[in-house]
């Protein structure tokens, strides 16, 4: 199989050589039987990923050793040639799907052009497996247009737009290159959003949440194709980070290799927006060898932050052109209630309240209620023993009264023996305590020791019919529990002790402060 598409369109070679496919829930989260990790068969997963040749899946030991140790090396782990633990895990980590071939090559060429003051010769080295003479895989322009060919749901056309613009600044900012919107005509790199098979070859067809994120083509193809059924979102913990796929996928786009420096963009690796400056040195001598430095002034870069804080303003300015709560649309970060059964849900730096009469309030900086609490937040819930706000976000615990943080507070959830980064937290009157959830596996928080109770974590099934990875649950008047999970959310009676009900929520329940406008959000 060639690893470079041809750069007209309807060539033989059609097949992608470049596939996002980011195993975020499938691999990451998805448990076998015994309960460990779900790990791909090695010798597949370095076929698929340019490490081993795939002429008829045979290779032998000294094939195999080499191709462990060049992932370890791409991987940053100790090379050792073994298929030990580490090296396991790192299979299953979420990761591009394009293949790692000839990366090592390229970077070490890129390194070797940095000391030596020369620039990197154009295109790739040739390979050690079967490769024709390679062809520079770059653009020979310097200004090239875009266009957003289609929009994912739950975001709006106007962040998605800002998004896109700002990954596309990204690279623009550090190199020679200089990007313009195309809303209509043709465009030199088109992005668009597919369900399920669109015409790449079935290997490459979209697998519905999770799984495959997104895969763009090398130059001059000029396409990024993103699955239309993940929950993209451009804010907060959960999700998948549309402006870093975006940007990720431009590299390619632009011609750009996987690199095995830790913090790069370009690494095989998904990573989230953090606090850390999303283009590393890595990244931007690759994009400057090919197309040269920006013109006038210094690369502008701005740090993880800000472009955070930017990301999550533009998901909420969007309200006002929908005239719908936000979190209709299907995501949110928590949702609890309050002891007037006001509902509370909260999504990046901003919450909202449904009053009992479902009047919707806000959306409201979470600063201004609860000062020192971080947007984002993971869980929420109000305990109708203590009357406390209790607030996760990875490692700690927020305690309020009112809004007044509890001295002591924030803790570490591990020194009360919870997990980070738990999926929804509510307190659960049958038990007394409270109870998070994560993953497959439930705590239970006493709140008077705030010590876990023995015997606890438990598996999730108890909760018979319960899904893993909620992002939200509440305690409604009388008792029944309301768990969330994306658009849908599932009843748990616990006089029955098993779901009763599933359904939409933006729909089915009134409570939620989103069935009266339903109508007016057509265009999302
Ligand atoms: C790119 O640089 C401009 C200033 O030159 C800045 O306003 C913009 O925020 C930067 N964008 C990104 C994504 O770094
Ligand atoms: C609940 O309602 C009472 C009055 O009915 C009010 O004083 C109190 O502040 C409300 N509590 C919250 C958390 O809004
Ligand atoms: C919460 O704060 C109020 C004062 O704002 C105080 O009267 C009350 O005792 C506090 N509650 C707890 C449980 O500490
Ligand atoms: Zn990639």
């Amino acid at each position: 199989m060639s690893r470079r598409p041809p750069d007209h369109p309807c060539g033989a070679g059609r097949e992608m050589r470049a596939a996002w496919i980011l195993t975020v829930c499938a691999l990451v989260t998805a448990q076998t039987a015994g309960g460990s990790p779900l790990i791909p068969d090695p010798e597949v997963f370095l076929e698929k990923y340019g490490y081993l040749h795939q002429d008829n899946h045979i290779h032998n030991t000294v094939e195999v050793q080499s191709a462990i140790r060049e992932f370890q090396w791409l991987s940053r782990l100790p090379v050792t040639g073994e298929l030990d633990g580490a090296t396991l895990r790192q299979m299953a980590e979420p990761r591009c799907g394009v293949s790692d071939e000839g990366s090592q090559q390229i970077w070490a060429q890129r390194v070797n052009a940095i000391f030596t003051g020369k620039r990197a010769a154009a295109g790739r080295p040739q390979s050690r497996r079967k490769r024709s003479a390679a062809q520079a895989e770059k653009w020979y322009k310097r200004h090239l247009t875009y266009q957003i060919v289609n929009w994912p749901r739950h975001l709006s056309l106007g962040s998605v737009r800002l998004a896109v613009r700002a990954a596309f600044q990204l690279w623009s900012n550090v190199s020679g290159l200089v990007f313009q919107e195309a809303p209509e005509g043709p465009a030199d790199i088109r992005l668009a959003f597919y369900e399920g098979d669109h015409n790449d070859g079935a290997s490459n067809a979209f697998d519905g949440p999770g799984g495959t994120l997104a895969h763009a083509f090398l130059p001059r193809r000029g396409e990024a194709h993103f699955d239309m059924a993940e929950r993209w979102t451009l804010n907060g913990h959960k999700g998948h980070n549309l402006f870093m796929v975006t940007a990720h996928e431009i590299g390619h786009t632009l011609g750009l290799e996987h690199s095995p420096v830790r913090n790069a963009l370009m690494s095989p690796y998904y990573r989230k927006l953090g606090r850390s400056l999303v283009l590393s040195w890595d990244d931007i001598i690759a994009v400057q060898q090919l197309y040269g430095k920006p013109s006038g002034d210094r690369p502008v870069r701005l740090p993880g932050q800000v472009l955070h804080a930017t990301l999550q303003e533009w998901e909420t300015t969007e309200l006002k052109t929908t005239g719908q709560p936000l979190y209709c649309q299907g995501i949110f970060d928590a949702i609890t209630m309050d002891q007037n059964d006001t509902v509370l849900v909260f999504r990046g730096s901003m919450y909202w309240t449904v009053s009992a009469e479902g009047r919707v309030s806000g959306p409201l900086p979470l600063r201004q209620r609860w000062s020192d609490l971080p947007p984002a937040i993971e869980a929420a819930t109000f305990s109708p023993l203590d009357s406390k706000w209790y607030f996760f976000k990875g490692k700690r615990m927020w305690r309020y009264n009112d809004s007044v943080l509890d001295p002591g507070f924030p803790r570490k959830s591990s020194d009360l023996g919870l997990p980070r980064h738990p999926d929804c937290a509510f307190f659960y009157t049958p038990l007394g305590h409270m109870v998070l959830f994560k993953g497959s596996r439930y705590s239970v928080l006493n709140l008077k020791t705030l010590r876990q109770e023995p015997y606890y974590p438990r598996r999730l099934t108890d909760w018979t019919g319960v899904p893993q990875g909620t992002n939200g649950v509440l305690t409604r008047p009388g008792g029944r529990l309301y768990l969330f999970r994306e658009q849908r959310f599932w009843t748990f009676d616990p006089v029955k002790v098993r779901v009763t009900r599933e359904g939409q929520w933006a729909k089915d329940l009134s409570w939620t402060g989103c069935r009266n406008t339903l109508q007016s959000n057509n265009i999302l």
